[in-house]
């Protein structure tokens, strides 16, 4: 069959599509870019807000109008199964049940396999590590790999679906993503990014010593990466070990990713994230004097349940104190299932949230022009991420998308003088190809 894939959602999903993309290939399935092409439609949906849920929706509907057969996959179909089937998908699958998709595709099972997940947990985590003996043909990128190292979350945010649609955090043994390192390393890729919804609390639960920061100190070597990241990192779970690992090894990315949400504590605490204000700027300022050139993003939920305007304005004054290269602004969006859809009234009118988040995008544009300013007439390393009408682009170590003008291949390395920054894109100017650096 012809399948056509919609991804939303996180790298999580992107990985999930790439795994499902593969199976089915295998099977002799053919994945399709083009929707006039295709058969099937799988939506691999986001269920993190209700705007994220609804494009699902609207999306099913869409797709059925053109006559196609439709399968809903991801974090919506964990918590909206019947919903989904009363609007006219096909076929539902769990986000632990990603290898039933060519059973699905193929018209083999039940509507619903979002029950069967117990042993396909393991299925999944076991596939990961044969899938790489094979030939790998559907990664999004063919230099810069994404790899699953824990699925799940057992943080509970009072706000979140995510230990909901994903369950609990399993990783996956270290061996695995070693060897599947070194076979992504031999059939070309240079680029590795390590993922979880919190990829520093890998290993937690193995209680074998297993960590994010042994996991580098194994894999810094193997012959062929030229740089590794990581996403995303709880704030508490960012242990002193892996700051020192990250600041001994150049090659690891000196951006850390460490959402807040809010720069209250008494929002903090409403939310059950499990650090203070002052403990989040504390990491901050260890981050920084360890790791040279180290950058930070982050993410803000705006207008949670109780948040007055001195809530506000602390959460405006963090952005002012951290300030982040990269930040991601979201209206809170009460889940239905969540402590705090139960317990939390959703209190803050919309056009104050409107209000609030107009504010800390002016912000944050305004830090994101200062700080980007300040690379002009820098000379900085890039890996090319891709290319089109005779310009390139590609990010910084610390992770800053630059573009140039000129058609330099994906994943070759590159010297680029910064020439012009804005709030937004950075420009500059090809200056020389990087040797590879040889430590
Ligand atoms: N595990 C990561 C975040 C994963 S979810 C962490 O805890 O840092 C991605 C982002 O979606 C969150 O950081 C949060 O900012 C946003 N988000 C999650 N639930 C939300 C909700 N109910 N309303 C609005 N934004 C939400
Ligand atoms: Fe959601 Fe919190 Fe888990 Fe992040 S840590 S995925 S925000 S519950
Ligand atoms: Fe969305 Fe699920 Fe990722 S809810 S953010 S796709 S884990």
């Amino acid at each position: 069959m012809k399948v056509f894939f919609k991804t939303y959602g996180c790298q999580m999903n992107i990985r999930d599509s790439e795994i499902m993309e593969e199976l089915l290939v295998r099977s002799g399935h053919e994945i399709v870019k083009d929707l006039k092409n295709a058969d099937v439609a799988v939506i691999n949906t986001c269920a993190v807000r209700a705007k994220s849920e609804n494009k699902a929706y609207s999306l099913i509907g869409r797709l059925k109008k053109r006559g196609l057969k439709v399968g809903v996959t991801g974090c919506v179909s964990e918590i909206a199964s019947k919903d989904l089937k009363s609007r006219g998908a096909d076929f539902v699958l769990g986000t632990r049940a990603l290898t039933s998709i060519v059973d699905a595709i193929e018209g083999k099972m039940d509507f619903d396999m979002s029950d069967h997940l117990s042993d396909l947990e393991k299925q999944l985590i076991t596939f990961n590590t044969s899938q790489t003996r094979k030939s790998i043909t559907t990664r999004t990128s063919k230099h810069h790999a994404w790899v699953n190292i824990i699925a799940g979350c057992d943080k509970f945010c009072t706000y979140c679906i995510v230990p909901y649609t994903r369950g609990r955090e399993i990783s996956r043994p270290m061996e695995n993503v070693i060897k599947e390192v070194k076979a992504l390393a031999s059939s070309g890729y240079n680029q590795i990014t390590f993922l979880g919804q919190n990829v520093d609390s890998y290993g937690k639960d193995l209680k074998d010593g297993t960590s994010l920061a042994e996991l580098f100190r194994r894999v810094y070597n193997i012959s062929g990466i030229e740089r590794f990241w990581f996403l995303t990192s709880y704030p508490s779970d960012v242990t002193n070990e892996l700051i020192e690992v990250v600041a001994e090894r150049p090659r690891i990315s000196r951006n850390f990713h460490l959402p807040a949400q809010s720069g209250s504590n008494a929002i903090l605490k409403r939310m059950n994230r499990q650090y203070t204000r002052e403990e989040y700027i504390d990491l901050i300022r260890r981050i920084r004097s360890k790791v040279k050139g180290a950058t930070i993003g982050g993410d803000i939920i705006v207008g949670f349940s109780g948040e007055t305007d001195e809530d506000f304005e602390q959460t405006l004054s963090l952005i002012k104190e951290v300030k982040y290269v990269r930040l991601n602004i979201a209206p809170y969006s009460p889940r239905r299932g969540t402590v705090a859809s139960k317990l939390y009234p959703d209190d803050v009118p919309t056009a104050v949230k409107k209000k609030r988040m107009l504010a800390l995008s002016t912000l944050q544009h305004a830090i994101m022009d200062e700080m980007n300013k300040k690379l002009v007439g820098k000379s900085v390393d890039i890996i090319v991420e891709g290319n089109s009408d005779g310009k390139s682009y590609g990010r910084t170590i610390d992770n800053r998308m630059v573009f140039f003008e000129g058609t330099i291949p994906e994943g070759e390395s590159v010297t680029v003088k910064i020439v012009r920054a804005t709030a937004g894109p950075i420009y500059g100017e090809l200056i020389g190809k990087v040797l590879k650096v040889v430590e």
